[in-house]
């Protein structure tokens, strides 16, 4: 299978694909990303997360020199060469290449930009397995709404749920109220049966997948909260899940040693899940 990614206008096998020792993505983080999902021709979202893209690139002043449509052409070309029909693509761009020094001022600098396609097994009909959480001190910066390459707190949150057997840490902030997943937004459903998420409030990144289930949800008659919710009432939910490109919509069925729902994947988790699916490709 080809391996082709794509670094600074050449498209390349992996092995020969090289990133300059000097950019600053390497260095300092200074660089922003979006995973965008596709299949069988289809981007799940692509709108949405190229806009987020220069936004988080506006976010950071980085001056972009390519535009949106440019971009589509090299990611469909990518894909093509791959010969890929489900997975996804990383999209980064890094401020630029130079000498190392923290400040940028005055630096006449071109953006560098690298995508990779990966493979993703289409298991979107299978048989739906929920995952485990466990929940952490969100110790981020103050500008978690930028979608920067700037991930440690995320790594090391994430490595440490899969090293206590579960899928996603789940960022506490210092009132106790649930910010987000480390790669992803989170959800509790409550006896009321409405469907609660944490308002875009500067604290969180403002997920794709997040704004699409939203109103997929509310043009199919669900109530939908953008509301903040502490640590107490996700253990206490009728259902808890989590969205992201890459997951979609996963149901959760146990947060630290609190199972959700009897540790069942519940339906309304299931509903939604299948209604991002069905609507996304009916809105293409
Ligand atoms: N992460 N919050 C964080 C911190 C994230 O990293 C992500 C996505 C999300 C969900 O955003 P979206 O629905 O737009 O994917 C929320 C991607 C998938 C990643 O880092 O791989």
């Amino acid at each position: 299978m080809p391996n082709i990614s794509y670094v600074d206008g050449v498209y390349q096998n992996y092995e020969n694909s090289k990133i300059n020792i000097n950019d600053r993505g390497y260095h300092f983080g200074d660089s922003v990303y979006e995973v965008i999902l596709f299949n069988e021709g289809i981007f799940y979202d692509f709108e949405g997360h190229i806009n987020r893209l220069f936004g988080s690139l506006n976010a950071i002043n980085i001056k972009f020199h390519l535009s949106k449509i440019s971009l589509k052409i090299i990611i469909s070309n990518l894909i093509k060469i791959n010969r890929i029909s489900f997975g996804s693509v990383y999209i980064q761009v890094s401020r630029g290449i130079a000498e190392r020094n923290h400040s940028y001022k005055g630096m006449n600098i071109k953006p560098l930009l690298s995508i990779i396609v990966n493979k993703k097994l289409n298991n979107i009909n299978n048989k739906l397995n929920g995952v485990k959480a466990i929940t952490l001190d969100d110790n981020r910066w103050s500008r978690p709404d930028i979608k920067t390459t700037q991930l440690l707190p995320n790594v090391l949150a994430k490595t440490e749920a899969n090293k206590k057997g579960a899928f996603e840490g789940i960022f506490i902030d210092s009132d106790g109220y649930v910010t987000e997943g480390s790669s992803s937004n989170i959800w509790i459903i409550n006896y009321n049966n409405e469907i609660i998420t944490r308002a875009i409030d500067g604290q969180i990144l403002s997920g794709i997948t997040r704004k699409t289930v939203a109103q997929f949800a509310k043009l199919n008659g669900l109530i939908v909260k953008e509301e903040k919710f502490k640590k107490e009432e996700l253990y206490k939910s009728k259902e808890v899940f989590l969205t992201s490109a890459s997951s979609f919509v996963t149901p959760i069925i146990k947060v630290d040693d609190i199972e959700i729902n009897d540790g069942k994947i519940g339906q309304m988790s299931i509903d939604l899940r299948n209604l991002y699916f069905s609507e996304l490709h009916n809105y293409q």
